[in-house]
């Protein structure tokens, strides 16, 4: 115990000392939840607890890359005014001395418990020879979390095709008569796979089955996995590291996405569909999704991707979350859209009605690096059209959302978006007479919300601060029927 407060002591101590110099940075994103200083990467602990959402997430409080993870804090009232709490948690003992990896919380008896991944490095070989636990953590005040002595509460990992070192992510859930936990792991040979256990009291565990198993091109491992039941229908999040390329998809390092299906609570199998992203941009990773007070299923994930450049990290912090989803189904698909709760956001409105668009258009009062904009676009008889956003016409600089109505594309290029990793991603939208399109954009992001989340596109971006143009293109005339923006 006393080990674990000195470890939260040095971390918070750490963190004190880098603040105040991130604080005004020109690519600290200004509604979105960011690490106070060092580094952020999953949404961890995600849930609705006396009356406050808390967010936990993978935190390492020394430096602005990847170290040994602690999990950082934040709570709110509205998803919208955040507020940094102590560091929850720190490695400490034997069994998560390299790490406290990603995980969940439930609420029991009025406690707060987070489960989680205790990580150890064998030999110091990072990828294999490692050994993961899954422990829990328990606070009364949801603030201040010991370590159960009684931990980990899964140690071995079952027998069976799974592998011995890859055993991560715990997300919990109660159904009925008892607490369920997913988890991420792979089979021998490399293939990803999600398992399930049960417990009455949430701590002695019993392995039920591999619940669902990648075939084909499905990813090496699945890690993050998230359980939840939506309009009748059980679906399985998950983050399969891996997957090739196919077509315009599964192009960034890693992927997430989803499952709809049928869980058998007996035999413990996922009957399920096919798998569809969550995001069409370049950075969207490990979502997490927790049920609040009004029965929404809402979801996080963390707006970066492994391995690609972070320019933050020079001044000190890296990695944010994407703002707040709800998630809904319709016809087999989930849709996403931001939370109504940050229209509280919404500053000096801009508004703009009936607007003709030919070629290039930029239009009085849309602009800005920190906004939000709606609009609805009537197509015509364009074939090319789209928005361009961070633009500087003396540097060339401008992040592009084009369409493209003969194919259904969207594309979203950030190859002249300024600092930091280019390229192009693009996905299929329904495009008849309309287009309805919302955009978040923050200092140093971009998400795009196509047709009230039938696609999202989120990305990082590092435009330099005089990058604040908004232009519309067409290569015929069309009609943006209404157009509001907001200052955020
Ligand atoms: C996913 C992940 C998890 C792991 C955590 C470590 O991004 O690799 O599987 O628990 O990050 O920080």
């Amino acid at each position: 115990m006393e080990i674990f407060q000195d470890r939260i002591k040095d971390a918070e101590e750490a963190v004190s000392r880098l603040k105040d110099s991130v604080k005004e940075h020109q690519w600290r994103l200004r509604y979105h939840v960011v690490p106070p200083a060092g580094w952020m990467n999953d949404p961890n602990g995600f849930c609705f607890y006396k009356g406050e959402y808390h967010l936990f997430y993978q935190h390492h409080p020394f430096g602005p890359e990847w170290g040994p993870m602690h999990w950082g804090h934040v709570k709110s009232k509205d998803m919208v005014n955040w507020e940094y709490l102590p560091i929850a948690m720190a490695p400490s003992e034997d069994y998560d001395k390299d790490g406290c990896f990603s995980g969940s919380a439930i609420e029991k008896d009025g406690k707060l418990y987070l489960i989680y991944t205790g990580n150890v490095w064998i030999d110091g070989k990072e990828d294999e020879d490692l050994k993961q636990v899954q422990a829990i953590a328990v606070s009364e005040d949801g603030i201040h979390f010991k370590k159960l002595a009684g931990n980990p509460v899964i140690e071995k990992i079952p027998e069976g095709d799974i592998n011995k070192y890859h055993f991560r992510d715990p997300k919990v859930w109660k159904h009925e008569d008892f607490y369920y936990m997913v988890l991420g792991s792979k089979t021998n040979n490399n293939t990803g796979q999600a398992l399930l256990y049960r417990s009455k009291s949430l701590l002695d565990w019993e392995f039920v089955s591999v619940m669902a198993k990648g075939e084909g091109n499905f990813g090496f491992m699945w890690e993050c996995p998230d359980l939840f039941e939506l309009d009748g229908k059980d679906v399985l999040v998950m983050s399969p590291q891996g997957m090739k390329p196919e077509g315009n998809k599964y192009h960034n390092l890693h992927q997430s996405g989803y499952l709809i299906g049928e869980l058998n609570y007996q035999t413990g199998e996922l009957q399920y569909g096919d798998f569809h992203m969550l995001d069409h941009g370049f950075d969207f990773y490990a979502p997490q999704t927790m049920i609040d007070d009004k029965g929404r299923r809402i979801m996080v994930a963390w707006m970066d991707m492994w391995e690609s450049v972070m320019p933050t990290q020079t001044s000190g912090y890296a990695g944010a979350m994407t703002i707040p989803r709800l998630v809904t189904s319709s016809n087999g698909r989930l849709y996403t859209t931001p939370v109504p709760e940050l229209q509280q956001l919404r500053k000096t409105l801009v508004e703009h009605q009936h607007v003709t668009v030919a070629e290039e258009t930029w239009l009085d009062g849309v602009h800005g690096d920190c906004f939000e904009l709606i609009t609805r676009i009537d197509i015509r008889n364009a074939s090319s059209f789209g928005i361009k956003l961070r633009v500087n016409k003396e540097t060339g600089q401008e992040t592009v959302l084009q369409f493209d109505k003969q194919s259904g594309k969207v594309t979203l290029d950030r190859n002249k978006s300024g600092t930091g990793a280019g390229g192009t991603r693009e996905t299929e939208v329904t495009m008849h007479k309309n287009l309805d399109l919302q955009i978040f954009v923050d200092k140093s992001s971009v998400e795009v919300f196509i047709n009230r989340g039938e696609k999202v596109m989120s990305a990082r971006i590092y435009p330099d601060e005089q990058a604040t143009g908004v232009f519309f293109f067409a290569d015929e005339p069309v009609k943006l029927t209404e157009l509001k923006k907001w200052d955020l």
